[in-house]
């Protein structure tokens, strides 16, 4: 089984220094909402980002829905051969189950989200589907305790998808790493952890096109390697 951890995201409720800014409680009336409760979203909440740390990596809940439904789309996912985690900026980790159908449409994803943070699980007829707990990159790393744990970066040492795909096919417990926010690179937090990482291009990508590209070269590689 792979495991995909999309870390640093960009998804957290409204950090307690902003939530009295004009921005978020006009954001959060307009939705009948209490300010600590709703996403911080840089389309609404702009005015008051700009007193928060490392703004330019924190309020994009938009990726993190993009590249959750890329991973949980793929075929690799379907055949609960593929694990995924979001690890947040904030040091949160929500745990996507097996075989969980994300919304589609933002605002159903939205409302998921704050309920999985007012609530820390969210299950559907008894069945869980997401759980979020308080954790450092470093104590999910301990605990799944992979063999190889893979980052990508446009900065990373040059490679390609299939490369990537071939090391991580050849390892017992494999964790690849991509970053959930959608400027910079990843803090020492999460590189000093990290035993190599890769560029798969020259250019900087969207997370979701990095994720596309390299699970469907590690389900390539796995069917061959299985075959064979
Ligand atoms: C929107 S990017 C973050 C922006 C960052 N300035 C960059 O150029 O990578 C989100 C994530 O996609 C991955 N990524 C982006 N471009 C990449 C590349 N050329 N090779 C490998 N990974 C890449 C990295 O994991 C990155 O953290």
């Amino acid at each position: 089984m792979l495991t995909f951890i999309l870390v640093e995201s960009a998804l957290e409720t409204i950090p307690k220094e902003i939530q009295s800014h004009p921005s978020v409680t006009r954001n959060a009336r307009s939705h009948g909402k209490n300010p600590a409760e709703i996403l911080l979203d840089r389309s609404y909440h702009h005015a008051a980002m700009l007193k928060v740390r490392d703004a330019a990596k924190r309020g994009r809940p938009d990726l993190v829905h993009f590249a959750l439904l890329e991973a949980t789309s793929t075929p690799l996912y379907t055949d609960n051969s593929l694990a995924v985690f979001v690890h947040t900026y904030s040091d949160y980790v929500m745990n996507v189950e097996q075989g969980v159908r994300l919304p589609k449409s933002y605002f159903r994803f939205q409302g998921l989200i704050e309920k999985l943070f007012r609530e820390k699980v969210v299950k559907s007829d008894d069945r869980l589907l997401l759980t979020l707990k308080k954790q450092r990159f470093d104590q999910l790393v301990s605990e799944l305790d992979p063999s190889v744990t893979v980052g990508l970066s446009r900065l990373g040492e040059r490679s390609d998808p299939n490369e990537v795909a071939t090391q991580l096919s050849g390892e017992k417990k494999p964790v690849i790493v991509v970053g959930g926010f959608p400027r910079g690179h990843f803090s020492e937090r999460i590189s000093d952890h990290l035993n190599a990482v890769y560029s798969i291009h020259e250019y900087p990508l969207e997370a979701h096109v990095v994720i596309g590209r390299v699970l469907y070269e590690f389900e390539k590689v796995a069917k061959l390697s299985r075959a064979g």
